[in-house]
């Protein structure tokens, strides 16, 4: 018989609340997913009262002033604080983003936090990439050239030519779209998702590159580029504002173009 409820290990139970400190006036509470495989428990929701006046602007300003001062124990990836290393990527009120880039003020009231969606997860905030990062591997993500280099120049492009990688270089790989894709919650292993088809699409219309036929060879299969069914989410998901579903859009136009 079918299931519809999570099996009993896996429900999130309510967890501990831990308080501002005396005497604070402005606070913010963060309900934060917890998990760790090592205690047998099941994953909780702690919720941590955060007391905003001396605390910084962003969410990710909150999570380590929770790991500072009120539990140590809490774990979540983050590198550069402000919007280009994709490591603080997570599930901020029901919406995926960058902790570091969304502010505490962009929620009334209190805030939940949780990773990112449908990936097995390492410990609290933190999932496992390793299918994510082997797929980006797997489109060979480097230029490939077939002719001699020029003996005393780079490789050189147009302005009109380097202008197409506009919308498409400035990825950070955070992987907020490719978990907030329904096609990609249900086939992670053989769909790429939209991250990936951005990043081979990138790779694909890039003048200096002389593998598109073989690149689009790899792509040429059921699951790998045609589940993307154009749900959208991924666009909306992108917090650097890049839109996957219209890069899938130019490899699935590039794949009829070559037959015709
Ligand atoms: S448009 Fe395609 S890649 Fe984007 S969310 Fe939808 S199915 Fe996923
Ligand atoms: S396309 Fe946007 S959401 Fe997807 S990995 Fe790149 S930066 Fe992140
Ligand atoms: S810490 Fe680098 S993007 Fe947030």
């Amino acid at each position: 018989m079918a299931e519809f409820r999570l099996p009993k290990n896996s429900r999130v139970k309510k967890g501990k609340a831990f308080k501002a400190p005396k005497g604070a006036t402005n606070t913010k509470t963060i309900s934060v997913y917890r998990w760790d495989p090592d205690d047998g428990e099941n994953p909780r929701m702690d919720s941590y009262e955060v007391d905003l006046d001396s605390c910084g602007p962003m969410v990710l300003d909150a999570l380590i002033k929770i790991k500072n001062e009120m539990d140590s124990t809490l774990t979540f990836r983050r590198s550069c604080r402000e919007g280009v290393c994709g490591s603080c990527a997570m599930n901020i009120d029901g919406k995926n983003g960058l902790a570091c880039t969304t502010g505490l003020d962009e929620t009334k009231g209190d805030i939940g936090v949780n990773p990112l969606p449908h990936m097995e997860i390492i410990k609290d905030l933190v999932p496992d990439m390793t299918n994510f990062y082997a797929q980006y591997a797997s489109i060979e993500p480097w230029l490939k050239t077939k002719s001699v280099a020029p003996p005393d120049s780079e490789r050189l492009q147009s302005h009109e030519d380097r202008a197409k990688l506009d919308g498409l270089y400035e990825c950070i790989l955070c992987a907020c779209c490719s978990t907030s894709c329904p096609s990609y919650w249900w086939n992670e292993d053989r769909y790429l998702g939209p991250a990936v088809l951005l990043q081979a699409y990138r790779w694909l219309v890039d003048s200096r590159d002389e593998y598109a036929g073989e690149r689009l060879d790899q792509l040429e299969d059921p699951f790998r580029l045609y589940r993307c069914h154009t749900i959208m989410n991924c666009a909306q998901a992108c917090p650097k504002g890049l839109n996957p579903a219209k890069a899938i859009a130019e490899v699935k136009k590039m794949m009829v173009e070559r037959q015709g």
